[in-house]
């Protein structure tokens, strides 16, 4: 049996395209849209409502394409809105928190991990509730980083201007004695080359949720017995002809950003504005 209809990723920017790339790794068959909410770019300053808002209208709006399953490839978004997703929608809805906190998990030996993110995923506490949930015998150092975010929209993550970011939070987390990172935010697995410099020779596990995220839609889409046939799909199996991309403005800034990110081209974005979902969830809930 055949589904062919698409999975839905969706972010902020081009943060979640780093986890779409590993989906289009372990899955090269899967059809794809993905959505980047540019215009309310940045996620992380946000409050949870207004994030979790944001990020509902946008499952609602995939939910509607006919998506097969949807991947909140945001953190922030995931902390805010994964929980009241799952039981709105039908389609399976999967965030980057539970996987990222499973590698940093898996990945430590002193127990001690430090987990690099916006201020709403700090905010939240759901990193710490998750590696705690993995090993309670593991200690989290939460820290954010505010510029890094808009560093990578920029297309600066390769820069000096990146490594000055960076250079005064990897003291924090030296000083604290982590030996494992977890880049909490989608954005971050970009800074990998900037992150090597500054670290240099010192010892640091860095783990990102982008695989652990792609391996666990790719159980679930076998588990649902909801995977694309190759052979159910005809013609060449390219990042153009499998893939939408959607942004919600600044469609030149986002081609020009996301660019470097592939070896293949990527499809022109398309503009679209999200309904707003009919029933809100209210303040602080
Ligand atoms: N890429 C996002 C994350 O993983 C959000 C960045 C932002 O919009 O602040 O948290």
């Amino acid at each position: 049996m055949s589904d062919s209809r698409p999975i839905g990723v969706f972010d902020s920017g081009v943060g979640g395209l780093t986890v779409l790339r590993e989906i289009r790794h372990q899955m090269p068959a899967e059809r794809l849209i993905y959505v980047a909410d540019l215009e309310h770019f940045p996620y992380g300053p946000r409050s949870q409502t207004q994030v979790r808002g944001l990020a509902l209208d946008i499952i609602g709006m995939l939910a509607g394409m006919d998506t097969k399953l949807v991947v909140i490839a945001c953190n922030t978004a995931t902390a805010a809105a994964l929980h009241v997703a799952r039981e709105r929608f039908d389609i399976p809805v999967v965030g980057v928190i539970a996987p990222g906190a499973q590698a940093a998990a898996a990945a430590t030996r002193n127990g001690r991990v430090a987990v690099l993110s916006t201020e709403g995923t700090r905010a939240s506490g759901e990193y710490v509730h998750a590696i705690r949930e993995a090993n309670p015998g593991i200690v989290v150092l939460s820290e954010v980083a505010a510029d890094l975010v808009a560093i990578v929209e920029d297309g600066d993550a390769d820069t000096p201007r990146a490594d000055t970011a960076l250079a005064p939070v990897l003291e924090r987390i030296f000083d604290w004695r982590a030996d494992t990172l977890v880049l909490g935010c989608t954005h971050y697995p970009l800074l990998r080359p900037a992150l090597r410099r500054v670290i240099g020779a010192r010892r640091l596990r860095v783990v990102d949720s982008a695989d652990t995220t792609a391996a666990r839609v790719s159980r679930i889409v076998a588990v649902n017995r909801i995977g694309a046939d190759e052979q159910a799909i005809p013609g060449a199996k390219t990042l153009t002809t499998l893939t939408e991309v959607l942004v919600t403005a600044a469609p030149a800034r986002f081609r020009a950003s996301a660019a470097s990110l592939f070896d293949e081209p990527l499809p022109a974005p398309r503009l679209v504005r999200p309904e707003p979902q009919p029933i809100r969830v209210a303040a602080g809930s």
